[in-house]
């Protein structure tokens, strides 16, 4: 079953969200070469527990910090560590989820640390136009089907792999719900999206194949063949015209 949020609901959604976004705006300016994510990770902590949130990644199926933070050939689920310190020419991705009034939030992006090769620095900008020209694709009506296949198209003419392990899902009153939101796909198929339906997108997109592995420590993800991925992610909201994305920043255009 795929949740309706009431008016209150999105309201509370709204807060969440919010919060999530400027936890990334405020990590921003400590993302440099020389800092670990285990830092990173408790700056991230005590600005969400200064805000009245929880970080609902700890704990979370035994997940050990607060958020995740994957460096370069890392897909997703990166645990913070003393040991990953940022390199010139990193790419790093912090996931964000905050848990405000009993609704989850949830945001990624990912920072180019130092000097970035053009190679690079392009999968970082056509993983972050997959996103957008994906919830481009949210309006009531639509199927959750258009938003992969947008993806799958534009990731497809640049030679990129998109994973298919992880997708995006429904969020609010918990952290994964229905909707599963996959990467790729096929126009005018999966469930019709309706007003008041909350859920993310969260493209990870791979310089190389599109194949993963699981590390031995049952959460890290990278990819098979060492090549670096790139990934951003937005908690969106369908509205009666469209959509609004809940977690975007200042630093982002709301349409484009
Ligand atoms: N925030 C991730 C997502 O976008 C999920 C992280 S689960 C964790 O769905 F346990 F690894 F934190
Ligand atoms: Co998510
Ligand atoms: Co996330």
């Amino acid at each position: 079953m795929i949740s309706i949020k009431s008016s209150r609901e999105i309201e509370l959604m709204r807060k969440t969200c919010a919060l999530a976004s400027q936890t990334l705006v405020y990590i921003k300016d400590f993302v440099k070469v020389g800092v670990s994510t285990e830092e990173l990770d408790k700056l991230c902590h005590d600005f969400i527990i200064a805000n009245g949130a929880y970080p609902s990644p700890l704990n979370y199926h035994g997940f050990p910090k607060s958020v995740c933070t994957s460096i370069n050939e890392v897909i997703c689920h990166g645990i913070p560590t003393k040991k990953d310190v940022l390199k010139n020419g990193d790419i790093l991705n912090i996931d964000v989820t905050t848990y405000l009034n009993k609704f989850h939030g949830d945001t990624n992006m990912t920072f180019l640390i130092g000097d970035v090769s053009d190679e690079v620095k392009k999968l970082v900008d056509v993983t972050y136009l997959c996103l957008r020209e994906g919830i481009k694709q949210v309006r009531p009506g639509g199927r959750i089907g258009d938003i992969g296949a947008v993806i799958e198209q534009i990731a497809g003419d640049h030679g990129y792999g998109v994973v298919e392990e992880y997708c995006g899902h429904g969020i609010g009153r918990e952290f994964h719900e229905e909707p599963q939101v996959t990467h790729v796909g096929i126009k005018g198929t999966g469930p019709e999206m309706k007003p008041g339906m909350t859920f993310t997108i969260e493209p990870m997109i791979n310089l190389g194949s599109r194949h993963c592995k699981l590390l031995k420590d049952g959460w890290t993800v990278i990819t098979k063949d060492g090549k670096k991925s790139a990934q951003f992610e937005h908690t969106i909201l369908v509205t009666e015209s469209g959509f609004d994305i809940l977690t975007l920043r200042p630093d982002e255009p709301k349409n484009f």
